[in-house]
């Protein structure tokens, strides 16, 4: 008897997350003292600034009866106050160094605490399925704040579709000429470095209103950065950083600076461009199924190398098998 494998459905067939270092806020938009609920990784968290200035991240619920830290927990010194009983937290290892009617604190008191680290303007945590050490740091993105470029832009999107499968988009130019409608497909190559993390993809946009060459770094399935050059001096780059809120849905930061040279015509239409190119790809990304085994051609190379790239943010067997 033939066993018939079940229909595939969008939330069978979409893996977990890949490892890397994430976006959870931009900088200005957490004060000291500030508490913020979030949600990433399909999981509750809590988002604080300490008097001292420290970024802090914890599981949202209270080891004790479970209140989310996140509505009305209240940031003393270097703690987060449960809102419930009391209870304190430390922001740098997530244990109780305070129970307002109790002497001895229970040794299981502490709050899953998220490696976080601030820096070109953005708030990061550290996913890793195993709650490891990071494995790498974040990149210098020199340019942010260099008086040869803008003052930055910012835009931020919810997009229907699994992190792994927006970075996907980067690597597939033959997208560019069915979903994007350019006339033909840009001639593109994707090349990993020595490190076999960071990956770069080449792109001759010719059909492009200003045409240009296009430069994509990844730096891991939720961080890019994209520079387009036109001529000398005439540049722009899009930072690009993902929130995964679960397996079908992340929350995309864009940062875009362009050097002062080409200011006048490079700025709001060209954010708008960009934000008119995403909304082509809405439509794809929030019916589509992520697909463990796609059926490749030939034309595919790019692809191809984009799924052997990304296995190693991956841990289990099972994942590995569901992105291969
Ligand atoms: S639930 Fe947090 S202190 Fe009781
Ligand atoms: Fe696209």
């Amino acid at each position: 008897m033939t066993i018939v494998e079940s229909c595939e459905s969008q939330t069978s067939t979409t893996p977990n997350f890949p490892m890397g270092w994430y976006s959870v806020e931009r900088s200005h938009q957490l004060a000291i003292g500030e508490v913020k609920p979030i949600k990433s990784f399909d999981r509750e968290l809590v988002l604080y600034r300490t008097r001292s200035g420290k970024p802090a991240v914890h599981d949202a619920f209270c080891p004790h009866l479970g209140a989310h830290l996140g509505h009305e927990g209240r940031v003393i010194g270097e703690t987060i106050r449960c809102p419930f009983h009391g209870w304190q937290f430390n922001a740098d290892d997530g244990k109780c160094s305070h129970i307002p009617y109790c002497e001895d604190i229970p040794e299981r008191a502490q709050l899953r605490t998220w490696h976080t680290e601030e820096k070109n303007g953005e708030i990061y945590v550290w996913f890793h399925p195993e709650n490891t050490a990071p494995e790498w740091g974040l990149p210098d993105l020199p340019e942010l704040g260099d008086p040869n470029w803008t003052t930055p832009r910012y835009t931020e999107h919810l997009v229907p579709a699994h992190v792994q499968d927006i970075c996907e988009n980067s690597c597939d130019p033959v997208h560019f000429q069915y979903v994007h409608k350019q006339q033909s497909v840009p001639q593109s190559e994707v090349t990993i470095d020595a490190d076999g993390r960071t990956m770069h993809l080449h792109s001759e946009m010719t059909e492009a209103v200003y045409p240009g060459h296009l430069h994509a770094t990844t730096y891991s399935p939720g961080f890019a950065m994209v520079r387009t050059t036109y001529g000398p001096g005439a540049e722009m780059i899009m930072y690009n950083s993902a929130q995964p809120i679960d397996r079908h849905q992340t929350f995309m930061r864009w940062t875009l600076i362009v050097r002062k040279e080409i200011e006048d015509f490079a700025g709001d239409d060209v954010m708008k461009g960009i934000i008119d190119g995403l909304s082509d790809d809405y439509p794809i990304w929030a019916n589509k199924v992520h697909k463990r085994r796609p059926v490749f051609c030939k034309g595919d190379e790019t692809l191809v190398t984009f799924r052997k790239w990304v296995r190693q943010f991956y841990l289990t067997s099972q994942d590995k098998k569901e992105i291969a």
